[in-house]
Parts: C-alpha cells; sequence; structure tokens
C-alpha cells in the first residue's frame, strides 16, 4: 500500500497532482493521500480536499484522503513525501516582488531579492521536515515542489544529510511540450538534454526520435510566438546572432539576465496595470477556489492552466511513478551533481536529465556547460550557497553577500537596503533573524 504525504495540501495545484494519480493509478496504485497544512491554510484545505475526494470517486479509485495540520502523523511511514507549500502565502510573496521594483530591481520566487526572501522563509522548514522524515520515514522519498527549488535542493544537500530528495520544476517539461507542439510530434518522440541549474538551466541538444534538431529549434527560437513556455512569463524574441553562436536553448528565466532592461520594463509597467504576478495569481486563485467549492465539480478545472506551474502533476507523479517502478527512463530533475557538470561541485544541486530509477535520479554526464553560459551558472550556484548559509545561520551579513553577488543587483549598497527592507516586511516568518 502506498502512502503519499502532500505538505501544503491546500494549494490550488493540488487537483494537479490529483489528476496525475489517477491517471497513473494502474502504475502507482496509491492507497492513502495525506494532504497537509496549517491554521491558517485551513478553509483551503478543506476546500481541495473535499474536491480530491470527489475526484478519485468520479474516477472509481479506493484512494483515501486524509486532511490534517499534524505532520507528523502524515509523514509516519510515507512511501512518497511532496511539499508545495508557501510560507506567508500570496501576501509575502507580493512584498518579495513590489518591494524590489522600488530599487529598480527585478525579482520572482527564484529569482533576485524575492528568490533570497522566499528561500529564507522556506529553507529552515524544510530542513525540519527532512529532520522528520529521517525520523519517520528514512526510506521515503522526497519530491520538492516548493521554490526557489534549486536553492531549496542545495540547502538539503549542504545542510542536512538526507539524500532521497529531488527537486522539481516544470520548466523543463513545458519546453518539451512546446517544442513538441512547434514541431508538430508527439512529446514523447522529443528528448532535450538539460543542463544547468533550476531555472537557469539550458537545452544543449533537442532531438526528435533521437536525430538532432538543434537548428531547426534555435532558428524558431527567434520568434517570440515560438517561446512561450510557461504561462507567468511572456515569450522570448532571441536576438539571432546571440542565440545561434550560444548554439544551446535558453529557458523562459533567462529573460532576466539576457534581457534585463527590457523586461524590468515591462515587469514595471505591468506592476503598474494589472499587479505584480502574486497579485494576478491571488485573483485567479480566488476564482479557483469558487470553482473547487462547487460540490458537482469532480475533475481538474481547465482555468487552473493559467498558472505559471501547469503540468506540475505530470512532472511529479511520473517522477514518483517511475522511482516506484525502477522504470530507468530519463527525465530532468534537481539532484546532486556527482560529476554530470565538470564546472560544478559534485555536492551541488544541479538540473540535469537523469536516468530514474529506484535508487533516485542519476544524472548523465555532459561534460561542461557552454562557456558562454558557464559563468552565469556559477554566479547564480553561489548566490544559492550563500542564500543557504544564510538561511540556516540567519545571517544578516550573508544575505547582503547572497544580494550583492546576484546578478540582477548591481550595488552593495542597494543590496543592503533592499535586505533591511524585505527583513522588516517579513519579519513574522524569519524567526532565525
Ligand atoms: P499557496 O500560496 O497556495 O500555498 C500553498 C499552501 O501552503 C497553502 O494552503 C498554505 O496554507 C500552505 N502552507 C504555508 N506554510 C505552510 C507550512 N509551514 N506547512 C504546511 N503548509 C503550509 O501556494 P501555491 O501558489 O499553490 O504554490 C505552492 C508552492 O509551489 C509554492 O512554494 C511555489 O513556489 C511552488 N511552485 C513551484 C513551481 C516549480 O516549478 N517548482 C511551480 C509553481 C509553484
Ligand atoms: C513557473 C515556474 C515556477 C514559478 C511558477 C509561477 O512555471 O516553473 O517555478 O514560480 O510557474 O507560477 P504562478 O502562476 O504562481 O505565477
Ligand atoms: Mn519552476
Ligand atoms: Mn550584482
Amino acid at each position: 500500500p502506498i502512502k503519499i504525504a502532500t505538505i501544503g495540501g491546500g494549494s490550488s495545484y493540488t487537483p494537479e497532482l490529483v489528476e496525475g494519480f489517477i491517471k497513473r493509478y494502474d502504475e502507482l496504485p496509491i492507497q492513502e493521500l495525506w494532504l497537509v497544512d496549517i491554521e491558517e491554510g485551513k478553509e483551503k484545505l478543506e476546500i481541495v480536499g473535499n474536491l480530491a475526494k470527489r475526484m478519485f470517486k468520479k474516477a472509481n479509485l479506493p484512494v483515501e484522503v486524509h486532511l490534517t495540520f499534524d505532520r507528523r502523523k502524515a509523514l509516519k511511514d510515507a512511501d512518497f513525501v511532496t511539499t508545495q507549500f508557501r510560507v506567508g502565502l500570496l501576501d509575502a510573496r507580493a512584498k518579495d516582488e513590489r518591494i524590489p521594483l522600488k530599487y529598480g530591481v527585478l525579482g520572482q520566487e527564484t529569482n533576485g531579492p524575492g528568490g533570497l526572501f522566499k528561500g529564507l522563509r522556506t529553507i529552515p522548514i524544510i530542513l525540519e521536515i527532512v529532520s522528520e522524515m529521517q525520523e519517520l520515514c528514512p526510506n521515503a522519498w522526497l519530491v520538492n515542489f516548493t521554490n526557489p527549488a534549486g536553492m531549496v535542493t542545495e540547502a538539503v544537500f549542504r545542510h542536512s544529510d538526507f539524500r532521497r530528495v529531488v527537486g522539481l520544476c516544470n520548466v523543463p517539461i513545458g519546453m518539451e511540450m512546446g517544442i513538441a507542439k512547434l514541431l508538430d510530434v508527439e512529446h514523447s518522440r522529443v528528448r532535450i538534454d538539460f543542463a544547468g541549474l533550476n531555472h537557469m538551466v539550458y537545452g544543449l541538444d533537442i532531438y526528435v526520435d533521437g536525430e538532432s534538431v538543434k537548428d531547426k529549434v534555435i532558428e524558431l527560437m527567434t520568434n517570440p510566438n515560438n517561446t512561450n513556455f510557461v504561462k507567468n512569463i511572456e515569450g522570448q524574441e532571441w536576438e539571432p546572432a546571440f542565440i545561434r553562436s550560444l548554439n544551446a536553448l535558453p529557458c523562459p528565466y533567462h529573460n532576466f539576465y539576457y534581457k534585463r532592461p527590457e523586461t524590468l520594463k515591462k515587469t514595471m509597467e505591468s506592476a503598474e496595470k494589472e499587479g505584480t504576478r502574486a497579485e494576478v495569481v491571488q485573483r485567479l486563485e480566488k476564482e479557483l477556489f469558487e470553482l473547487y467549492k462547487n460540490e458537482n465539480l469532480n475533475i481538474k478545472p481547465p482555468q487552473l492552466q493559467e498558472r505559471g506551474g501547469a503540468y506540475y502533476s505530470d512532472a511529479a507523479v511520473r517522477l514518483i511513478t517511475s522511482i516506484y517502478n525502477d522504470r530507468g527512463d530519463i527525465q530532468p530533475v534537481n539532484t546532486m551533481n556527482n560529476g554530470a557538470i565538470a564546472s560544478i561541485a559534485n555536492d551541488s544541486a544541479v538540473e540535469v536529465s537523469c536516468i530514474i530509477t529506484k535508487d533516485g535520479p542519476k544524472p548523465i554526464a555532459v561534460g561542461d556547460i557552454p562557456i558562454a553560459a558557464r559563468g552565469l551558472v556559477q554566479q547564480i550556484k553561489s548566490f544559492e550557497r550563500i542564500a543557504s548559509e544564510a538561511a540556516v545561520e540567519g545571517s544578516y551579513d550573508k544575505a547582503v553577500l547572497a544580494l550583492t553577488i546576484n546578478p540582477l543587483v548591481s550595488s552593495d549598497k542597494a543590496a543592503k537596503q533592499i535586505v533591511d527592507e524585505m527583513l522588516e516586511a517579513h519579519k513574522d516568518y524569519l524567526p532565525k533573524f
């Protein structure tokens, strides 16, 4: 009997996850799904939990759904633990996105100051969860979706001795699906060799039925209509000379680094017009929960595709299914480097294509990332490492250091001011500072 525990169970993404479990029930017959949340998320947990129950019932599957605030009870003897919690909810994210803009600095929940502060709030809780897992379900795998997924995975590797963790993002699967659509072929025929870090990942080669189509795909990436890979980021019009000579596929988040002024301008304009992404998502979330409340609803509503994390269920459940069945297929995930990328430390987290086995992901060695991308990737890795030390130690100095070396911030003085203002804004959720 397979027991799954999902922390942050009140998330509007839960119906995605449930849909994934329903679709793959034959290969992954789960018996118990424990949705864990906190007092603050009570109403969301109940609404989402009831929808999950209706979805399993409609699919005629004997899956018990348990709703709880007791994390230890949920973790006890679990086989897989997934995390999708947001410390401070979307109000905290709105601050992460608004405050930096006052200083002319870009950010998001994994990038720049927003990424730093989401990490500072999240890492202490993830470390509590893995230590409880070592006690209550030492053989379970942790599939972490909570952002900043790369930094969080790094923190587990560096600040705990728990190793059964996989960090997961929907960007690589979104890129594969997007390219399959552009080339008008089935998703299963497309493979991309991914290498880099979370939200800093590159497609080093792209194949259809094992044959490289990289040159053709790179040419397509110069048209912004072809690069709409995730809902929360607009398509990019990559400069042909740039992308041809980079000779790799950038991910949607590279717009922060390779198109900084343009992205900053657009972000400021839309923050003014319709609110920051967090504020837009707050409205979308309201709408979703109104739908979820309807007793007649027993499937995942299509409106959920408007969230940036669409296809999360496919990514998470196909990963769990492959671990459970020792499948040996290839999936892009965040795991320990172990030599897969030569210029990154062996014991750091990287996002790479991996062979998925019962002993977890085995990264496929790529040699190295192209020289044009190597420095930026290393800089972001240094940011993630120092930020996770700041989180664990509650170190103000390291928080300022992390932000100063972040490529989106161009001055130590600005970094200090942003850290000061954000520490104050988030003080309820930063007990270590
Ligand atoms: P959300 O704001 O709905 O929060 C999810 C739930 O977490 C809420 O019900 C909340 O009450 C709960 N929560 C908060 N603190 C908790 C704690 N300490 N323990 C247990 N539960 C807690 O969030 P969302 O918009 O649904 O996103 C969920 C998470 O998924 C976020 O962390 C987000 O960054 C992440 N995400 C990741 C990706 C990716 O590519 N990796 C994509 C999309 C979203
Ligand atoms: C993206 C990413 C996530 C990101 C999210 C935002 O696709 O992979 O890591 O944070 O979606 O989505 P949202 O709808 O909350 O803006
Ligand atoms: Mn992501
Ligand atoms: Mn800098």
